[in-house]
């Protein structure tokens, strides 16, 4: 039986694959990695066609990567913006293309809303604040200054803004807490290990290492043992993300605390996609939930991490 009055669409189930455009900042990370395996298997398994695009850490490469999807007529793009500012004149052309935008990761900062459906993702303030509040309470017998150091991610990215923003509010509960030092190290392991070295050679005392990801923690370990201090006990460190480096770090006592940052962003993404397309209405956030890990923590859940 032919149904022939559903506007002639006759095309098998292959030719209605929802074409999603995702533009990924690049692999900084072990984090990021994760994040692009999640969002590759999800689309496998969703039965949604990807064209993925790695930008290598540059903005202007996620701007033609989105053009590009543009051009292509794809049904949704995504993408996690490497910074806040610069994206609005690209979104307004997906806008006026009739193609819906779909923030997974990061935010863009841009008064007008209208630019994306959704923005998929943590909530990077609060990630800097539970690190902060671990601290505050570490520390809360102190009687002498706690000097902390702070690696910060890619400048200008909302985890780098968000997370530093977050830290700051939370230990200004204690003013014995100062941050003597902050600089970034772009969320990688070498630009961790190579700005710790900085702060150690200019700072006789550091007491703590706010890193801004698990990546630069683990950079800056090489520089701390290379410098002829123990990592977790002469120099206390608090990272985000909770990657597998990270919890092996952390159950072995070179790290102090871990606030979880989940890339496992990929089978939510795929279920909004699917929903804009058909143009359902979705929620303007989505807040990925998360959790923080101590040491003891860190030991029970490794066995079964994931990633
Ligand atoms: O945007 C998420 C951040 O980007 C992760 O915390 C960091 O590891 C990554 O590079």
């Amino acid at each position: 039986c032919n149904n022939s009055d559903t506007g002639g669409d006759s095309g098998s189930a292959a030719d209605e694959k929802i074409t999603l455009g995702f533009s990924q900042v690049g692999a900084e990370s072990g984090w990021r990695t994760a994040n692009t395996t999640s969002i590759k298997d999800s689309a496998a398994k969703a039965g949604i066609d990807l064209k993925f695009d790695d930008a290598q850490g540059k903005q202007e490469n996620q701007i033609t990567a989105i053009r590009n999807f543009i051009q292509q007529k794809v049904d949704v793009i995504a993408f996690s913006p490497k910074v806040e500012t610069g994206f609005e004149t690209v979104l307004k052309e997906a806008k006026d293309a009739g193609i819906p935008v779909i923030l997974t990761d990061r935010a863009v900062d841009t008064p007008d809303k209208t630019l994306y459906k959704t923005f998929l993702g943590s909530d990077f303030v609060k990630e800097g604040k539970a690190s902060g509040d671990w601290l505050v309470n570490e520390m809360k017998g102190a009687t002498a200054d706690v000097n902390i150091v702070e690696l910060q991610g890619t400048t200008g990215s909302a985890p780098a803004n968000d997370r530093k923003k977050g830290f700051a509010d939370a230990i200004a509960a204690n003013p014995k807490l100062k941050i003597i030092a902050s600089q970034t190290g772009n969320f990688e392991r070498a630009g961790g290990k190579a700005v710790m070295e900085q702060f150690l050679k200019a700072n006789p005392k550091i007491d703590v290492l706010f890193a801004h990801n698990d990546d630069m923690g683990l950079g800056a370990l090489e520089a701390i043992t290379a410098a002829g201090k123990v990592p977790g006990k002469d120099i206390k460190i608090i990272t985000i993300d909770a990657v597998k480096d990270g919890m092996q770090a952390l159950a072995d006592g070179k790290f102090n605390f871990i606030a979880e940052c989940s890339p496992l962003l990929g089978p939510q993404l795929m279920e909004l996609v699917k929903k804009v397309k058909k143009g359902e209405s979705v929620p303007a956030r989505i807040e990925t939930q998360e959790t923080t890990f101590t040491q003891e923590q860190a030991k029970a859940a490794l066995p079964t991490r994931q990633y």
